[in-house]
């Protein structure tokens, strides 16, 4: 959460405006406020509440700045929340990603220091103030200083016309080119630009100057040498080809996204992984990855016969999993960032297991950090709602299952129905009919998602889609579960959305149905093409082309998907951008 950015400008006179881009480039990491800093004498900062992407590219001009786009934990978004913030004496201004958890007791460390507001940042800025009068060499005072600070850092610090960059668990990266030395929360920001680069690793610090830039490790004050990186591949372009928004054209991509990975992993009806065979497998992961995670268990059970755990990424780091050298721990993430997955995975390799990650992000601490791991290609995933990246884990953890199948005759039929999935798709996706689904969501204040067995990960992700984009309350659950208390909740206006599609549980999902029907509850049934009965008895269906039925939760998925599109555009929200979300979430 938060970007950051930093660039100083070797030849020409301004960085302000490619600052100000930059953090447009990382707005999917927040996007509750923004500012920057830049020198002009004496540093001035421009801040305000709002997305940065309403802003015109500022006119100042400076060889130094850096900048912030937030996404708010200590204190509401704010313009005097907002980053940077300045020490007293305006002669250091600061931004930072992460969590200062003991930023109330340091702040008892500060003497006749004026702090304007509620942020546990800006202590940070004042620290340095009270240390830099202290202790004269740069260097000795920041280490001092974030030798102090317990919690998440990635900080950017404009002081003396240079730049100071630390990390201790937030993304940071250096980047170069002939023209620019620059620090920012990922490589994107530098848009194309950086031809070198540096990933910081924890306790690291960069002095980015004119003249160069002078790496540390802040807790042994030890100097380090950088460990240059080619960029390889040209960014992939951000546009929205004529799709009013990204998630909308996202969910179209689906089909290819399916194309790319199965021409990529299967070759001459092979699938083709470097993989051994591991008696027990736990999946972690947040969110939209979790519930990849829990659809990824059950193929692996069904398929490879692999004793298989999906858990919350959180719930494995604080939990007591049982791991050893022979279990593999497979961590979805798209961002490759989110703070909860990479530190669980840290304990994984801690307690000898092996870590295979599933990222859509090249170069990401996940990927980074884990034995071994699979790009999973689905290109650029701009929407704060996963969508393709989704298909794409899921379509991943499916090959990684029949890979490790014994079955020859199901993995050969799975994989003539995988292939034929893209292509149904496309024609689903392009003729539906959903005007009265949409319209009674968009009017509901509470919903219910049933689906059962490989279908219930779906029906968690189905009520996630639409609460979190449309602010409509969606509650997941296990059709069987109902009974057991959601039932309650029916009566003549409630919504259920029930996934009961031709399969062996097509008899218990009618039973929910009718049972609903039953208390005068309203239905919304994603169901088989052709299902005549479910047609009967549900108010409306949503159809989904015949396949096989471990490939439904394909289909029932993008159905779901576009559902919540269609019901947020109706309701005309920030589609793209939800409240409260960002992209990326890189504190726990
Ligand atoms: O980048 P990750 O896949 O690790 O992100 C995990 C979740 O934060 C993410 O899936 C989140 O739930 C999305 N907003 C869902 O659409």
């Amino acid at each position: 959460m938060c970007g950051i950015i930093g660039i100083i400008n070797l030849t020409e006179k301004d960085s302000v405006k490619n600052t100000f881009n930059g953090l447009k480039l990382l707005e999917y990491r927040g996007y509750d406020s923004f500012g920057l800093a830049w020198v002009d004498k004496k540093i001035k900062v421009k801040k305000d509440k709002g997305m940065i992407s309403n802003e015109k590219v500022p006119k100042e001009v400076s060889p130094v700045s850096i900048g912030h786009i937030r996404w708010a934990t200590h204190g509401k978004p704010s313009k005097i929340n907002a980053h940077p913030h300045l020490s007293c004496d305006e002669k250091i201004a600061l931004v930072h990603n992460g969590i200062i958890e003991n930023y109330q007791e340091l702040k008892k460390e500060l003497k006749g220091h004026k702090i304007i507001s509620q942020t546990d940042s800006e202590i940070i800025v004042h620290l340095l103030e009270q240390e830099l009068k202290k202790e004269k060499k740069l260097e000795k005072a920041f280490f001092n200083v974030l030798k102090k600070l317990k919690g998440s850092f990635a900080l950017v610090v404009l002081y003396d016309n240079k730049i100071i960059a630390a990390r201790k668990e937030s993304p940071l990266v250096l980047g170069f080119n002939s023209k620019e030395n620059m620090v920012a929360s990922d490589l994107n920001a530098f848009d194309d630009r950086a031809n070198k680069f540096h990933s910081m690793e924890d306790n690291q610090m960069a002095v980015i100057a004119k003249d160069g830039v002078k790496l540390f490790e802040f807790m042994k004050k030890k100097k380090l040498k950088l460990k240059l990186e080619i960029v390889k591949g040209t960014k992939e372009e951000i546009v929205l080809h004529g799709f009013k928004h990204y998630m909308l054209k996202e969910i179209m991509e689906e089909p290819s996204v399916i194309r790319r990975i199965l021409n990529e992993h299967v070759v001459n009806g092979e699938i083709k992984f470097k993989l051994k065979k591991f008696n027990k497998i736990y999946l972690i992961g947040c969110g939209t990855s979790y519930h990849a995670c829990l659809l990824g268990e059950k193929y692996l059970e069904k398929i490879a016969c692999i004793n298989s755990k999906a858990v919350l990424a959180p719930e494995f780091l604080y939990g007591n999993p049982l791991l050893d050298k022979n279990t593999l721990v497979i961590a979805l993430s798209q961002s490759g960032e989110t703070a909860d997955t990479l530190k669980a995975i840290r304990k994984a390799k801690k307690e000898k297991a092996k870590v295979l990650s599933i990222i859509n992000v090249e170069k990401s601490s996940i990927q980074r950090e884990s034995n071994h791991s699979i790009n999973m290609n689905a290109g650029i995933e701009v929407s704060v709602a996963s969508t393709k990246a989704f298909i794409a884990q899921i379509t991943l953890l499916l090959l990684l299952s029949m890979y490790f199948g014994t079955d020859k005759k199901l993995v050969k039929k799975m994989l003539i129905g995988l292939r034929e999935i893209p292509g149904k798709m496309e024609k689903m996706l392009a003729k539906n009919n959903m005007k009265k689904a949409v319209e009674w969501l968009a009017k509901a204040n509470n919903s219910l998602y049933l689906g059962r067995t490989i279908n219930y990960p779906i029906a968690l992700e189905g009520a996630l889609k639409l609460k979190e984009i449309s602010y409509v309350h969606a509650e997941g659950y296990a059709s069987a579960e109902m009974k057991h208390g959601p039932i309650a909740l029916i009566d003549k206006k409630f919504l259920t959305v029930i996934i009961a599609v031709n399969d062996g549980m097509l008899e218990k999902n009618l039973g929910n149905i009718f049972e609903i029907k039953a208390r005068n509850g309203r239905v919304i049934a994603v169901s088989t093409k052709g299902n005549e009965i479910v047609k009967k008895v549900a108010d409306v269906v949503l159809e989904v082309p015949e396949t096989i039925e471990l490939l439904y939760p394909f289909l029932s998925t993008s159905i779901l998907q576009l559902l919540a599109y269609n019901v947020a555009v109706k309701m005309k929200k920030n589609v793209d951008k939800p409240r409260n979300l960002a992209k990326s979430v890189t504190v726990e």
